[in-house]
């Protein structure tokens, strides 16, 4: 699918129709489509998934986290979400059964911490805790940045200078599947492969990293993927 008709597609089906375009097109990347499945290879239904908990995928490369999250209720369009370098667009907000699911990189913004398979220092968290007033956040314990999982991912607090990039997602009411199909925000891949390309060539076998991903891709929870998550 090219820019244009994912464009096309994502204003038919996905909310998108109301997209600021910047001149150099970083808002909008399209990619291959995957199929969200579940890890024994059945399909993933978005009706399993638990309000509050993460789960994580890997999209649109098979080194690159993303956070999918049931909020547990409708969650609304924002517009005028803004990247570091002043471009503006419009989020789509939620999709699924409720328009609650939300998708978004787990590669932080500011300094890139994400979730690996030993170890996550940044994660969803439903509820206010004594370290933080805010509720339905993704939480960075590097530094504490927070970002608003109702609203795009907008910062909330701490040094990240922009919103995580969104993963557009794409719902199927009739077979209640997801499928990935592009990113919305400010992506950082190209700074993430820069930095960690030497451990994520050995963990994917060479170039396999930075090659998209095929046409499904294993969605599974977060403490199931990751052996410890840190909490702050
Ligand atoms: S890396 Fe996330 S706040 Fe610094």
């Amino acid at each position: 699918m090219d820019r244009r008709s994912f464009i096309a597609a994502c204003g038919a089906g996905c909310g998108l129709a109301s997209l600021h375009m910047p001149a150099h097109g970083d808002v909008v990347r399209n990619f291959p489509r995957s199929v969200l499945t579940a890890p024994d290879g059945r399909p993933f239904r978005t009706s399993v998934l638990e309000p509050g908990r993460n789960y994580v995928f890997h999209w649109p490369f098979p080194a690159t986290p993303c956070f999918l999250l049931d909020i547990g209720e409708k969650v609304g369009a924002r517009k005028n979400l803004r990247t570091a370098s002043g471009h503006a667009y419009d989020w789509p907000g939620g999709v699924g059964p409720r328009q609650s699911v939300v998708a978004y990189s787990a590669i932080c913004s500011h300094r890139l911490t994400h979730p690996t398979r030993d170890i996550s220092f940044i994660a969803y968290r439903d509820k206010a805790t004594s370290h933080s007033p805010h509720d339905r956040v993704i939480h960075c314990c590097s530094e504490h940045s927070q970002f608003d999982a109702t609203a795009g991912a907008r910062v909330l607090s701490g040094p990240a200078p922009q919103p995580l990039a969104t993963i557009v997602l794409d719902y199927s009411a009739e077979r209640d599947e997801l499928s990935a199909i592009g990113t919305l925000g400010a992506d950082v891949f190209d700074r993430f492969f820069s930095s960690f390309g030497f451990r994520l060539a050995l963990e994917h076998g060479g170039k396999r990293a930075t090659k998209p991903v095929g046409t499904t891709v294993i969605v599974q929870a977060l403490d199931h993927y990751c052996r410890q998550q840190v909490r702050c």
